[in-house]
C-alpha cells in the first residue's frame, strides 16, 4: 500500500455484518468507536466489509464511480424472490430495463394513478373515521400494507385487477400483506403469481386492450438500440418487483409518518390545516400537490428519521479509495441511510423530529448527500414520485377527517430487515377531525 493511503480502522474480531440479527444497534456502536469509514473482517468470505458514514463518499459510490459497484451482500436471497427484475440485475441488462421502464415513472404518467391513490384514501378514511366514532383501535400496519398494495395494484393491472378479484373470489396478490416473512417459502408462494400476470398479459394481447397502466407500459416498451419487446420472463419479474418495491417501502413509510404524528400533535395541527386547505374533494393533479408546503416537509422528515430503505449494499468491481483511506478490489461496502440521516454533523438535533428541516431555504444548506432515502445516482428509486404522490395523497385526505391519539405503552421498537419497520404491527386510536 503506498504511504499516501492507511488501512481503515475497525474491531479485530471478523465478524459477517449482514447476518446479525442486531446489525443496526452493531452499526451504530461501530460508527461510534471507529468514525465514518470503518472495516470489519469477514466470518465468510475473504474480503473486508467497509461502511462508510460520509456525504462526499456516499456520492462516490452511487455517482461519480458508480460504474466500480454492483449491488452486493443479499441481493442473492432478493433475486430468489424477484427474479432479474429492476431492483436485482446488473449491467447492461439492468440499463435497458432501466430505460425501457423509466419513461413509465414520468410525472405525466404517474398522474394518472391518482383517481386509484385518492380513492383508496377515501376509503381508508371512511374506516378509520367509522373505528374513531366508535373508540375502536385500529392495527394501521395492516390497513397501510392493503392501502399501499392497492394503490400499485390498480396502477399496474388498473381493470384487471377487479377481473381477477371477481374470478378467484379474492384479491390473488394478498399474499404479500398476509404474510409478512421473506424467505423462501415465501418466495415460492409468491413466484406463483407469476402465472396470474402471464394469463393477463396474454389476455391483452388477444384483445388488442392495452389501458394506461404500468403492465401495458412494460408490454409496449422498445428497447432503443434493437427494438425489441423484453421477453414474458422479464416482464414478469419486472411486474413482481413493482408489486414488492412499490408497496412495502411506502406502507412502512406511512406506518412511521402516522407514529410520529400521533407523538406530536402541533406538527399533526399543521398537516390538519394544510390538508383542510388545499383541493382535495375530488382528485388532485400535480398543480394541487405541487401547492402544498407542509405535507412534503413532513413526509421527508419521517423518511429521514425512519427510511425504509435503511441499508444499500454495493461491492466493489476495482480498488477504490474513501480519502485517505484505501477500499481494495472485492469489498463490501455498506451505506446506512438511517445513520447518515441522524450525523451531528450534517444535522442540528437529528433525533428530533422537525418537519421545518425540509424548508426550501433550509434544504439549500445542507449537503446533498447527507439525505438519501430514494438513494441517488443511477440506481435511485424508480418510484420516487409514485411513492411521494402516493404518500401526499393519502395524508391530505386522512387527515380532513381524523387525527390519531397520543400512543402509551411502550416505545414501538424499529426492525431493521429488509425494510426498516415496526417490529410489531402499530395500534393507533384515532379522533374524528371536528
Ligand atoms: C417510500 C417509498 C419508497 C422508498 C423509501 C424507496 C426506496 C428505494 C431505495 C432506497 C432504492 C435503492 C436501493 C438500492 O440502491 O440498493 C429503491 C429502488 C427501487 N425502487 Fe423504491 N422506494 C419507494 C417506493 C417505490 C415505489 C412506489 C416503487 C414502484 C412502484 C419502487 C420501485 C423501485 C425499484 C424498481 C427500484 C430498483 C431501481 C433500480 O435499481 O434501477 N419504489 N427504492
Amino acid at each position: 500500500m503506498s504511504a499516501e493511503f492507511s488501512c481503515a480502522p475497525g474491531p479485530q474480531a471478523p465478524c459477517d455484518l449482514d447476518r446479525l440479527d442486531d446489525k443496526l444497534e452493531r452499526m451504530q456502536a461501530l460508527w461510534q468507536q471507529y468514525g465514518d469509514c470503518y472495516r470489519v473482517a469477514s466470518e465468510s468470505r475473504r474480503a473486508d466489509t467497509f461502511v462508510i458514514n460520509h456525504p462526499d463518499w456516499v456520492r462516490r459510490v452511487l455517482v461519480s464511480n458508480h460504474r466500480n459497484y454492483t449491488k452486493g451482500v443479499g441481493i442473492e436471497r432478493v433475486r430468489v424472490l424477484l427474479g432479474n427484475g429492476l431492483m436485482a440485475s446488473e449491467g447492461d441488462y439492468w440499463r435497458r430495463q432501466r430505460r425501457m421502464l423509466q419513461s413509465g415513472f414520468h410525472k405525466p404518467r404517474i398522474e394518472r394513478f391518482f383517481p386509484a391513490y385518492f380513492e383508496e384514501a377515501v376509503r381508508l378514511a371512511e374506516r378509520w373515521l367509522s373505528c374513531a366514532r366508535r373508540g375502536e383501535v385500529v392495527n394501521i400496519s395492516e390497513s397501510l400494507s392493503e392501502t399501499t398494495l392497492l394503490a400499485v395494484l390498480r396502477a399496474l393491472f388498473s381493470e384487471d385487477l377487479a377481473m381477477l378479484q371477481q374470478r378467484l373470489g379474492a384479491n390473488p396478490f394478498q399474499v404479500v400483506t398476509r404474510d409478512s416473512r421473506r424467505d423462501l417459502q415465501f418466495a415460492v408462494k409468491f413466484r406463483a403469481l407469476g402465472k396470474l400476470v402471464q394469463e393477463v398479459v396474454d389476455l391483452r394481447r388477444r384483445e388488442s386492450r392495452f389501458p394506461p397502466d404500468l403492465l401495458s407500459h412494460c408490454m409496449l416498451a422498445r428497447d432503443k438500440s434493437e427494438g425489441e419487446a423484453m421477453p414474458d420472463r422479464q416482464l414478469i419479474d419486472e411486474v413482481l418487483t413493482l408489486i414488492v418495491a412499490g408497496h412495502e417501502t411506502t406502507a412502512a413509510s406511512l406506518s412511521w409518518t402516522w407514529y410520529l404524528l400521533s407523538r406530536h400533535p402541533a406538527v399533526c395541527e399543521a398537516l390538519t390545516a394544510e390538508a383542510r386547505s388545499c383541493a382535495m374533494h375530488t382528485v388532485p393533479d400535480w398543480r394541487v400537490l405541487e401547492s402544498m408546503e407542509y405535507i412534503p416537509q413532513l413526509i421527508k422528515e419521517s423518511l429521514r428519521l425512519y427510511p425504509p430503505g435503511w441499508l444499500y449494499t454495493r461491492r466493489a468491481l476495482d480498488e477504490d479509495n474513501f480519502g485517505k483511506y484505501k477500499l481494495p478490489a472485492g469489498s463490501d461496502v455498506f451505506i446506512c441511510s438511517y445513520l447518515l440521516h441522524r450525523h451531528p454533523t450534517y444535522w442540528d438535533r437529528p433525533e428530533r423530529f422537525m418537519p421545518e428541516r425540509f424548508s426550501s431555504e433550509n434544504e439549500l444548506s445542507r449537503h446533498r448527500f447527507a439525505y438519501i432515502p430514494f438513494s441517488a445516482g443511477p440506481r435511485h428509486c424508480i418510484g420516487e414520485s409514485f411513492a411521494m404522490s402516493e404518500m401526499m395523497i393519502h395524508l391530505a385526505v386522512l387527515a380532513r377527517h381524523v387525527r390519531p391519539e397520543p400512543v402509551t405503552g411502550p416505545q414501538v421498537e424499529p426492525e431493521a430487515a429488509v425494510n426498516l419497520r415496526p417490529r410489531r404491527a402499530l395500534h393507533l386510536r384515532f379522533k374524528p377531525v371536528e
